[in-house]
């Protein structure tokens, strides 16, 4: 049997199109393979969010283009995913030992690809479809990550089109999947197991917004998700904060199954970044859609995404960014430093671009405020009894612990010798670290 080795480099959708990919080439007759030398294919599924992300996707396939060259002529190589998507031919032309291109648009394309690859063809598959892959998702199996997660893409795509994000011209645009197919891809994940379902989407808010047919939002689907049979938990990410309704989070409260957790990405503290992002905000409304989750959500969670060094971001525009986190009491946020990205509008505004130093300054105080939050969030468990869904079984520090989740997104650490994942336990919280909390089964 032919083996393939896919290694994954990009967010939760990019994982997602993994699991989606292996799946096909099990059924094209493949079998999968942790390394990378066993394989008679490889493939990188690349992402161009940042410029280190997409010069990692370079040095990878120049890497086994070496191992081609020297040990092993008849290896395939794929490279799969964002930066394919945005730089498809240029990568076909550059790099002559990959022997396919397959951006974003066509994954669904995969199985007839290596049939062509398999007889000796190189292949460029990019063009943009705004056909639904629905239907053909339903055809091949999903090889999912071995987890209690399974993570199922409701929204492809983005229309928003914020000035320093590749997102848009590398997903194209926004289009939800229907109801039936979700729900379908829940129930099977759920009999093969999983305990969670994690729903995704580049604004996973405005599901629906796109149907013609039928008025169906995000909170219609968490409604019939609910209703699936079983103990499982519910999540669903990102949300964009002026796409978050009020039914929907009235919905988060009523739901037995849907979890107290919301990533709203804010990106700058400072209006008048927010205005240069052209993001559709400014702090007062941002400030506002926080409050009434907190007011309506019991014990949420609320995470967000900031970017340092935004194009023209002044000193005193940075310290509003350091001063929401403290004042909306923001839980935890990814952070990163501006990096240009081509096509967008930003990174036309060189003139006003901030030199790396200060960036990487901005970047590490930006770093040093988020952990002090996320301790300070984490300290309000201490002496609270709260439910995990245990997710591994590991040794931390030399010694034997279960680690998971509780429904607001804590991870908790509990001591155990036994192995319980999959398990939803009562732990009584005892300490808090500023990444984790400790706990005692209860
Ligand atoms: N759809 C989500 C974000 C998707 S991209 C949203 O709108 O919030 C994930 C994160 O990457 C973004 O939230 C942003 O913080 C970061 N990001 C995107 N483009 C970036 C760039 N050019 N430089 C640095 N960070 C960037
Ligand atoms: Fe990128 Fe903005 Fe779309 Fe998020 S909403 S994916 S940041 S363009
Ligand atoms: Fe995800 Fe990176 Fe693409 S963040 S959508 S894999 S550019």
């Amino acid at each position: 049997m032919k083996k393939v080795y896919i290694e994954t480099m990009g967010c939760q959708m990019n994982k997602s199109d993994s699991e989606r990919m292996f799946g096909m080439l099990i059924q094209s007759g493949y079998e999968q393979t942790e390394n990378p030398k066993d394989a008679d294919l490889v493939m990188v599924n690349t992402c161009s969010i940042r410029q280190l992300s997409e010069d990692k996707a370079f040095s990878q396939i120049g890497v086994w283009g070496q191992w081609k060259k020297t040990l092993k002529p008849d290896l395939k190589i794929g490279f799969c995913g964002c930066v394919a998507q945005q730089k498809m031919k240029e990568v076909f032309r550059r790099a002559p030992y990959v022997d396919f291109v397959l951006g974003t648009h066509k994954i669904y394309s995969l199985p007839g690809i290596i049939k062509q690859v398999e007889n000796g063809e190189r292949v460029l598959v990019c063009e943009e479809t705004n056909a639904t892959e629905d239907d053909k998702a339903a055809k091949y199996e999903i090889k999912r990550v071995k987890s209690v997660n399974a993570w199922i893409p409701i929204t492809e795509g983005c229309n928003n089109f914020c000035t320093y994000c590749i997102v848009p011209y590398t997903r194209g645009r926004e289009r939800s999947r229907t109801p039936e197919i979700i729900i379908k891809e829940a129930q099977d994940a759920l009999k093969d197991g999983f305990k969670e379902i994690t729903l995704l989407g580049q604004n996973v808010d405005s599901y629906g917004k796109d149907f013609k047919d039928r008025n169906y939002r995000l909170a219609d689907l968490l409604r019939e998700l609910n209703k699936l049979e079983g103990s499982f938990r519910i999540r669903f990410v990102t949300s964009y904060p002026t796409d978050i309704t009020d039914e929907l989070i009235d919905t988060v409260v009523e739901l037995d199954k849907v979890c107290e957790y919301f990533h709203i990405p804010m990106q700058s503290g400072s209006s008048e970044v927010l205005k240069k992002m052209n993001r559709r905000y400014d702090r007062e409304t941002y400030k506002k859609i926080v409050e009434k989750v907190r007011t309506k959500v019991p014990d949420v969670t609320i995470t967000s995404d900031f970017i340092a060094g935004f194009p023209g971001e002044t000193e005193e525009q940075f310290e509003e960014t350091l001063s929401a986190i403290d004042e909306f009491e923001l839980d935890y946020s990814n952070t990163a430093a501006y990096s240009p990205r081509e096509k967008t509008v930003a990174a036309k505004w060189t003139d006003k671009f901030i030199d790396e130093d200060t960036k990487t300054e901005r970047l590490a105080r930006l770093n040093d405020k988020v952990r002090e939050n996320c301790l300070k969030s984490n300290q309000k468990y201490i002496g609270r009894t709260v439910e995990v869904l245990i997710e591994n079984f590991e040794n931390h520090k030399g010694k034997n612990v279960i680690t998971g989740r509780t429904r607001n997104n804590k991870i908790v650490h509990i001591p155990g010798d036994t192995d319980r994942t999959g398990e939803f336990l009562n732990a009584k919280i005892t300490g808090a670290k500023t990444w984790y909390l400790q706990g005692e089964l209860a």
